[in-house]
């Protein structure tokens, strides 16, 4: 197995606790892979040989970001739905009905090209593991077909069936729930590892949310929930009653939903990029982490409520509009986002985690949030390799 010493790093974000800190960082550090994994972390001076070395000139070194939430096979844009929100014209999730339209015309091509090309997006930007969601299918074929091409790119694949009720099913809600608990979850079970619920007014209520998920879960996937996001609901209780990985959105929470999380350890999965693209008030990120749940930061990325691939928009938003601090941003766009997908080898540099991480052009963490909107990853490695 070959050997890579990267030297000269002038701050190193470990999320490594044995280095001391919020983040483990190492200033003045080294880090050296072995093949796909991190081997050794610490001060440059105390590095060890290896095969090969660079030298990163001072950079900065993280963790590469786990996007925890994102839904990625779509066809098409709605980039005047956009446009019209910014004039006043309120988000609608039945927006989503036009990407259906839109999908199930596109060929597998068309969608898997579409999904390559916002992957690259996401690696140059320093995302190493991405959740990616069916969701705009929402027939038996269309979503297997989703999660197919989903499972190319990432083990991280999320059933959503229960995105909508689509047109074709306007009239019979139950009969669709009763195809998404049934044939549509018989064709996906073997392409995907989580179950996901809109749990919403508009998509799906408590009962319906809790006959999917707890079908999906008798299957073997787990599950995580769409929760709380345009309104104060029961998604939240109802990911903690399931023992859910995550509840996403949380943007309205009373405070008993705040004392479920925190009593359950279900992650907050916020996703301010979809505040920020529909106009909604940002979720109260310091009330959660003050109430000791665990948040994580995640894109989001998709063409209707939030057409965002980048973690670092997403860390610089978490700043300067939830309240979080540069360091607690960093740690939920990785060791969090890594809790949300429940993987305990990535998310940090601890020696045996994969070396999956991001080079920054800056000589610090804290440049992401403090220089919004500069591309300031220089190179990004996946299980030890540059992408
Ligand atoms: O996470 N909330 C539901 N689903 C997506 C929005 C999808 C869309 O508008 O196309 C979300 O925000
Ligand atoms: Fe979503």
């Amino acid at each position: 197995m070959t050997s890579l010493l990267v030297t000269g790093i002038g701050s190193l974000v470990t999320n490594d606790p044995s280095h001391g800190g919020p983040l483990g960082e190492i200033l003045d550090a080294a880090l050296v892979i072995e093949g796909s994994k991190v081997a050794w972390t610490g001060r440059r001076a105390d590095a060890p040989v290896a095969d090969n070395a660079i030298d990163v000139a001072g950079r900065a070194v993280i963790p590469g970001f786990v996007d925890s939430h994102s839904h990625l096979v779509f066809a098409g844009d709605r980039a005047e739905e956009f446009a019209a929100r910014m004039t006043g014209t309120p988000y609608s999730a039945g927006g989503i009905r036009t990407t259906v339209a839109a999908t199930r015309q596109a060929t597998d091509e068309q969608l898997t090209a579409n999904v390559a090309r916002l992957v690259t997006e996401m690696r140059r930007q320093g995302t190493t593991t991405v959740e990616i969601k069916s969701g705009y299918g929402l027939t038996v074929a269309d979503e297997a077909r989703a999660l197919q091409i989903a499972r190319q790119f990432t083990d991280e694949t999320t059933y959503l069936g229960a995105h909508v009720v689509p047109a074709d099913y306007a009239d019979d809600p139950a009969g669709y729930v009763d195809l998404v608990t049934g044939p549509m979850l018989d064709a996906v079970a073997g392409h995907a590892k989580w179950i996901d619920v809109f749990v919403e007014r508009g998509a799906f209520d408590e009962d319906q949310a809790r006959a999917i998920l707890t079908a999906g879960i008798a299957r073997g996937l787990q599950p995580r929930v769409h929760a709380n996001q345009l309104g104060e609901g029961p998604g939240v209780q109802l990911a903690c009653e399931l023992g859910a990985a995550a509840a996403d959105h949380c943007t309205y929470l009373t405070d008993a939903d705040i004392d479920a999380l925190a009593q359950t350890g279900v992650v907050a999965g916020l996703l301010p990029a979809i505040e920020f693209s529909t106009r909604s008030p940002y979720p109260n990120a310091r009330r959660l982490i003050d109430a000791g749940v665990t948040v994580a930061l995640a894109t989001d990325c998709n063409p209707g409520s939030g057409y965002s691939s980048s973690v670092p928009f997403c860390i610089a938003l978490a700043v300067r509009e939830m309240h979080m601090t540069p360091a607690e941003a960093l740690w939920s766009a990785t060791a969090a986002g890594a809790k949300s997908l429940r993987r305990t080898d990535v998310g940090h540099l601890t020696p045996g985690a994969q070396a999956n991480l991001a080079i920054l052009d800056a000589p610090s963490y804290l440049h992401l949030a403090y220089r919004p909107g500069v591309p300031l990853v220089a190179q990004t490695y996946v299980a030890g390799r540059p992408v």
